[in-house]
């Protein structure tokens, strides 16, 4: 990385500073997002800034930038590395305050950051075997919409899934299945796509949503609708989406196969049109 942005300046990743008093280091007092980006065009900007906002007034925070300064900062740091498919992160927190109290600093100034990485390539290994999951307590607060980066339960969840060989942690709260520790959930049963509706106890992933619009699309039939886990156990498929993982397709859970255990046709069709979808965005940017 050759810059990123902190606090209206473009920096090298070695000079960015910032205070030990931030709330974000304090008391993980933030919010964040991460936008996936295709030979320089990120997908779903608006919907991601739109996401950013609901978060941030989840939290009490004015938008420190507008939906055109975000663009513009996106573009400049895309652009170090412009046919690279690559992930922005961007985090805004409750910035500096002169003592560590809880209570909001009365005119908060945010602390902003925005960074670009590489994007990893998917294994091939996952579309022809696809990955395994467990399932865990949901041990998170109850405004899982809101994007915070007070992320503790969600590193202890998702690094139990490692340590049990696990891609992901699949979130169970009063015997339904949410969403992942960092991805959102699907089953396919019956040719149908079910995935929980959005609420409080879950993040509204943009990936979600474009999930459901490539299936429409596609004419799979689609129910927005909770899931017990154990629907979930003896569901035909099982697929995880995020930005960064698009949609995975999970063939083991808590060690059992799902389905035929290997990567299932609705699968195969839906990853297809998330493929066509990306090529077309890199095209528009040729
Ligand atoms: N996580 N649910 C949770 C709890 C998440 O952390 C994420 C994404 C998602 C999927 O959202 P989207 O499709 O908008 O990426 C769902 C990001 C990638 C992260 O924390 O790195």
């Amino acid at each position: 990385m050759k810059e990123l942005y902190l606090n209206g300046a473009f920096v090298a990743p070695e000079e960015a500073m910032i205070s030990v008093m931030d709330r974000g280091f304090l008391f993980g007092d933030g919010v964040y997002e991460v936008i996936p980006a295709y030979a320089g065009r990120p997908l779903r900007e608006l919907e991601h800034l739109q996401r950013l906002e609901n978060s941030l007034r989840g939290i009490g925070l004015e938008p420190p930038l507008s939906a055109s300064a975000w663009s513009a900062i996106f573009q400049r740091l895309l652009s170090a590395t412009p046919t690279a498919d690559q992930a922005l992160y961007l985090q805004v927190t409750r910035g500096v305050a002169p003592t560590r109290d809880h209570r909001f600093p009365r005119s908060p100034v945010p602390t902003v950051l925005v960074m670009a990485k590489p994007m990893k390539v998917r294994d091939p290994v996952i579309a022809e075997r696809g990955v395994a999951a467990v399932t865990r307590d949901d041990i998170r607060w109850l405004r899982c919409d809101i994007k915070a980066t007070a992320l503790l339960a969600a590193v202890l969840l998702r690094q139990s899934a490692e340590e049990a060989g696990a891609e992901e942690a699949i979130l169970v709260r009063d015997g339904m299945a949410l969403e992942g520790s960092t991805s959102n959930l699907f089953m396919i049963r019956d040719g149908g796509l079910i995935t929980p509706p959005k609420g409080p106890l879950l993040l509204a992933g943009i990936t979600r949503d474009l999930v459901l619009e490539l299936a429409a699309v596609a004419q799979i039939p689609i129910a927005e609708r909770a899931i017990a886990v154990e629907e979930l156990r003896t569901a035909d498929e099982v697929w995880i989406s995020s930005s960064t993982r698009e949609v995975m397709p999970v063939t083991r859970l808590d060690g059992v196969s799902v389905g035929s255990g290997h990567p299932g046709p609705l699968w195969q069709r839906i990853d297809a049109c998330y493929q066509d979808f990306k090529a077309d965005l890199r095209r528009a940017a040729a």
